[in-house]
């Protein structure tokens, strides 16, 4: 799902059974349960070297950091389920706001694929382009897909929810973060009424950002 350290630890049980036909038999089974644990579990962002990305035109760093607000988007776009598709469509998204929109970079901080993988967009400490009233002060995040109609899929939100709270535990954004959808700062369908629905259920979520 994504990249971490694991371990396997092996418990041990040992079950006796006697009587099998007329003998006595001591049957002993050893029964291995292993548990897979992940340590370091935040997820581990694909560079944008890794997806190719071109140069930013400006280094632009935030207003406040670490930023007090989250804002969730969609892409609005078709979705994508392995790295090579997600890769290349957070590709294409960096294509369409530097060449259609004009934008320094891709606009959002990071982007979560159907993969459950988590993209580098401008990265930590970057101004953003993906609300104008809290480019300055937040973190975006874009989730790829559209879902406006559709739920998204468990892994995504999943992968949403463990990026935020480790940004939060490693001071990446403030300890009272707000949690907002972009539809709370500016008039859009995003990040769509489905993904709107999971992230208003969610306890930083604020109805009413300043
Ligand atoms: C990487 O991006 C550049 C420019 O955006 C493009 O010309 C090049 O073909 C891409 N390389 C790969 C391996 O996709
Ligand atoms: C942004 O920072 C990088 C790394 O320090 C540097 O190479 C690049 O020239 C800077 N870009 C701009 C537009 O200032």
């Amino acid at each position: 799902m994504h990249k971490c350290k694991k371990t396997i630890q092996f418990k041990f049980s040992i079950i006796q059974m006697s009587h099998l036909d007329s003998l006595p038999v001591a049957v002993i089974l050893l029964i291995c349960n292993y548990l897979v644990k992940c340590h370091n579990d935040c997820p581990v962002p694909i560079t944008r070297q890794e997806w190719n990305a071109s140069a930013p035109l400006s280094n632009r760093t935030l207003r406040e950091n670490p930023p007090p607000f989250v804002v969730v988007h969609h892409s609005a776009t078709k979705s994508c389920s392995t790295e090579e598709e997600c890769k290349s469509l957070v590709k294409s998204i960096q294509r369409f706001h530097m060449v259609d929109n004009r934008w320094d970079d891709i606009g959002y901080t990071f982007l979560i694929g159907g993969d459950g993988r988590v993209y580098e967009g401008r990265g930590w400490n970057r101004h953003g382009a993906h609300v104008v009233k809290y480019n300055a002060r937040s973190l975006g995040i874009c989730l790829l897909g559209d879902f406006q109609d559709v739920d998204p899929p468990h892994v995504q939100v999943e992968v949403l929810k463990k990026f935020i709270e480790c940004a939060q535990r490693n001071n990446r954004i403030t300890e009272k973060y707000h949690l907002i959808g972009h539809r709370q700062g500016s008039v859009t369908l995003c990040p769509g009424d489905k993904l709107f629905d999971v992230i208003k259920t969610w306890p930083h979520f604020d109805e009413n950002p300043m």
